[in-house]
């Protein structure tokens, strides 16, 4: 069973895929998480992020992998846990230029088509429904407006003790969702037979069922 979410920056896609992953026994997999790894490998190589083939090679040395820990999923570069340094404004503000390199895309797809080939899986991410699982058992598109995903951010960092005001978070998510909507490789989009959910006005809770409900159907109907 293979079910994608995706959309756009914040939209609640990796805490609901989290929770919705452990009730049904999938493994989930998030891959910003990886292309946010790509960033930071360039980052800790001085690369320029738009360095493609600086990046590559970088990567060769530097093996990204996960590890689900009490329920969470860790990133690690080699044996390093990098979880929270894939997070920093830093990171956030320069991920989209460094997903939008079409080889690194290409380095990706290939790990998170190997991953969802051997497991049950929920993925999420941008392109899931549209190119990386075009066959999804369900497709799920997550949206909900800038103001309340800057909000659900603010309040995600400042429990993580990072701080960055609510403006700046705006600006940022919406710089994002226009670059991962643009990019000429796999932009931001809707695949046609996915469900459209809207979170704006949803709590946790209500996405999760909501969301449960669509796959527990779409399971049947198999
Ligand atoms: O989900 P996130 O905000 O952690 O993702 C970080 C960035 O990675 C996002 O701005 C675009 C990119 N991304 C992508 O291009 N394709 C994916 N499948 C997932 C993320």
């Amino acid at each position: 069973m293979q079910v994608a979410i995706d959309g756009p920056a914040s939209a609640g896609k990796s805490t609901v895929a989290k929770i919705i992953a452990k009730n049904m026994g999938y493994i989930y997999l998030d891959t910003g998480a990886m292309y946010r790894a790509c960033t930071l490998v360039a980052k800790q190589n001085h690369l320029a992020y738009d360095d493609q083939s600086g990046i590559l090679k970088a990567l060769n040395n530097n093996i990204i992998s996960f590890k689900n820990i009490n329920d969470d999923q860790r990133v690690y570069i080699n044996d390093k846990d990098v979880s929270f340094d894939i997070r920093t404004p830093e990171i956030t503000a320069n991920v989209s230029q460094v997903s939008a390199l079409s080889e690194i895309r290409k380095k990706m797809v290939e790990i998170q088509r190997k991953i969802a080939g051997e497991n049950n899986i929920i993925m999420d991410g941008r392109d899931i429904g549209t190119t990386v699982l075009p066959n999804a058992d369900v497709k799920i598109f997550l949206i909900a407006s800038v103001a309340s995903r800057a909000k659900r951010r603010y309040l995600d960092f400042k429990e993580k003790g990072i701080n960055q005001n609510l403006t700046d978070i705006e600006k940022d998510i919406a710089d994002r969702d226009y670059k991962d909507m643009h990019r000429q490789i796999s932009p931001l989009r809707k695949a046609e037979d996915a469900y459209q959910v809207d979170t704006t006005d949803m709590s946790i809770d209500q996405v999760v069922n909501k969301l449960t409900q669509i796959i527990k159907k779409n399971k049947k109907n198999k």
